[in-house]
């Protein structure tokens, strides 16, 4: 038997844009609203408190900075596929919420005249990233935890995995979990949902996510019937330590960071004389990725061949006033020291610029359910998604859907109730089917095979024919999932059920992100294609939007909201 939890609101996902969704829904409401966040994590366990580089707005126009510039900026790096009304929103939104932490008590870095300190990023015509030395994310989600605690209306569930969603007549039912420490089958309900969950990365092997980023949320509202949007658009941040992954922020170039191949060459001349190492992320992979085939990486394990990520000239103050974080890392997992040695890097999975298709206040098409943050389309980051933009994106989102969500949970009178079929249906999935699996295959292994699949496959370059590859082997993945089996049958903290309910996820966003990157003939951002290496405006700008059709995907397209700027060639 399920147990019902009823609140008035529900929040999934407690990162950045949980927290802040949350937030906004206790300010605006005055504390009035009851809100239920849900999350598979401890809370500070969000994948946000890995953030580390910076957070953008436009802080200082008496220097030059302007709303314009940012929005161009991001319109550009996107490689045009982004919504200019979207964007124009969002650098508008951003200065108002940088102060608004930093009256919540953020420790921002700051110039000696106390002013909020700015650092240069990636694609960005201005110094424009706001930040906490190189722990953003920490000191944000500190403090909208903080401040979150000065409000009695929010309670938490921890460590409770959301296993569905409940959408009947096109509107939001409830979604139905697992409490992990007990393995109690719980459904929730609501007047409305904020869905906060994060990216899909965890399918690649070579990533900065964490293990716990599996893309529950694109799966989860795809299942339900919602479409998912540009989910062929995945970008590869340029320096990923190897050969764990760990991000080396781009404010290790922005500080002054050289990038280096083996003939201690700074190759990004080549590729991007002007803004040479701060030229947008998809550039400066894709550079590093030539600079390695033409035999001018380092030859390094399992075949992670690497270049130099170069800090020494930033002398030792810089580094551990700016980076302690990056040099903390650099010595416990490799053992180098960056004050005195380079760094080995090599592009690395990063960000899904896909999602949930929304609105531009984040509303998807289900009535009741908004998505904010990563695992959001809402079309700020276009084809590629600058630096700096996520994390602020989290913000600016967290806010609106904590709006427009408390307006429809105080117009609301009562709260939908899911029909009981739907609720049994899925205790029965999951603990008559799943759980009771005793196949032949083990699921760890799909999920090892399923990450080199898309390392190899779809990395930072693509052809037709490493997609079909990579098409090929999820189908293959996909059967071999449906002969799995669960060793732990028991309820308490049953992680082997979790992980397999995960690894259903990431096979399923991958299947699309697969199929939609076969579709689009063309190069764009992230989506770098050998055969078609030429960006398509005739036939391609558009966005993707994926729909589940029984067992089938069914692809449509939708126009890209250009109110200013069309677009032109590229180059940085
Ligand atoms: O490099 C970084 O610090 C990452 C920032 C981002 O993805 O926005």
């Amino acid at each position: 038997m399920a147990k019902i939890i009823k609140h008035d609101l529900l929040v999934l996902g407690a990162g950045l844009a949980g927290l802040r969704a949350a937030l906004e829904a206790s300010i605006v409401s005055k504390g009035a609203l009851d809100i239920g966040v849900v999350s598979k994590l401890q809370l500070m366990r969000a994948h946000s408190v890995c953030a580390e580089g910076g957070t953008a707005a436009v802080l200082r126009p008496e220097e030059g900075d302007s709303f314009e510039l940012h929005s161009w900026d991001t319109v550009k790096g996107a490689d045009f596929l982004a919504d200019q009304d979207v964007v124009q929103r969002f650098v508008e939104m951003m200065p108002a919420e940088i102060r608004l932490l930093d009256k919540w008590g953020i420790p921002w870095s700051r110039r000696d005249n106390g002013r909020i300190d700015q650092r240069p990023f990636g694609g960005h015509s201005f110094n424009r990233a706001v930040y906490a030395a190189d722990k953003t994310g920490f000191f944000e989600m500190q403090t909208l935890y903080d401040t979150l605690l000065k409000y009695n209306a929010v309670s938490r569930y921890d460590e409770t995995f959301v296993t569905s969603l409940l959408v009947e007549d096109g509107r939001f039912a409830g979604m139905t979990a697992i409490d992990m420490s007990t393995g109690e089958f719980l459904v929730f309900v609501g007047k409305a949902l904020i869905m906060a969950t994060g990216g899909t990365g965890r399918m690649f092997g070579f990533t900065t996510y964490s293990h716990t980023v599996t893309g529950d949320g694109c799966a989860l509202a795809f299942r339900a019937g919602m479409p998912l949007e540009d989910m062929e658009f995945l970008q590869f941040h340029p320096t990923g330590l190897v050969p764990s992954g760990i991000l080396m922020t781009e404010a290790c170039r922005g500080e002054g960071g050289y990038l280096r191949n083996n003939e201690g060459e700074r190759f990004l001349t080549k590729y991007a004389p002007e803004k040479m190492e701060l030229a947008p992320r998809d550039l400066v992979s894709r550079s590093i990725m030539k600079e390695m085939a033409q035999g001018k990486g380092f030859k390094g394990l399992r075949g992670l061949d690497f270049i130099h990520l170069d800090l020494t000239h930033l002398g030792e103050e810089r580094i551990k006033d700016r980076l302690p974080l990056i040099r903390e890392i650099a010595l416990k997992f490799v053992g180098v020291e960056p004050i005195t040695d380079p760094i080995p890097i090599r592009p690395v999975a990063h960000y899904s610029m896909g999602g949930v298709a929304t609105d531009i206040d984040g509303l998807t098409p289900v009535e009741g359910i908004w998505a904010a943050g990563e695992v959001a389309c809402v079309s700020l980051h276009g084809a590629n998604r600058l630096g700096s933009n996520s994390t602020a994106e989290c913000l600016a989102w967290g806010k609106i859907t904590g709006q427009e969500a408390t307006r429809r949970c105080e117009a609301l009178k009562s709260v939908p109730e899911p029909s009981p079929a739907m609720i049994q249906a899925e205790e029965d999935r999951l603990f008559k089917d799943i759980l009771q699996r005793e196949g032949t295959e083990n699921h760890y292994q799909i999920r090892e095979d399923l990450a080199s699949l898309m390392d190899h496959n779809m990395g930072v370059f693509r052809d037709e024919n490493s997609i079909r590859r990579a098409l090929e082997g999820i189908l293959e993945l996909k059967e071999r999932f449906g002969k799995i089996f669960i060793k732990d049958k028991g309820r308490i903290y049953n992680s082997d059920l979790v992980m397999a309910l995960e690894l259903e996820f990431m096979l399923s966003n991958a299947e699309v992100s697969i199929r939609g990157a076969l579709a689009r003939r063309e190069s764009r951002g992230g989506h770098a294609r050998t055969d078609y290496p030429k960006r398509d405006d005739e036939n391609f700008l558009k966005h993707t939007m994926a729909y589940k059709d029984g067992d089938q995907i069914r692809f449509e397209y939708k126009p890209v909201k250009i109110t200013h700027w069309h677009p032109v060639e590229r180059k940085y």
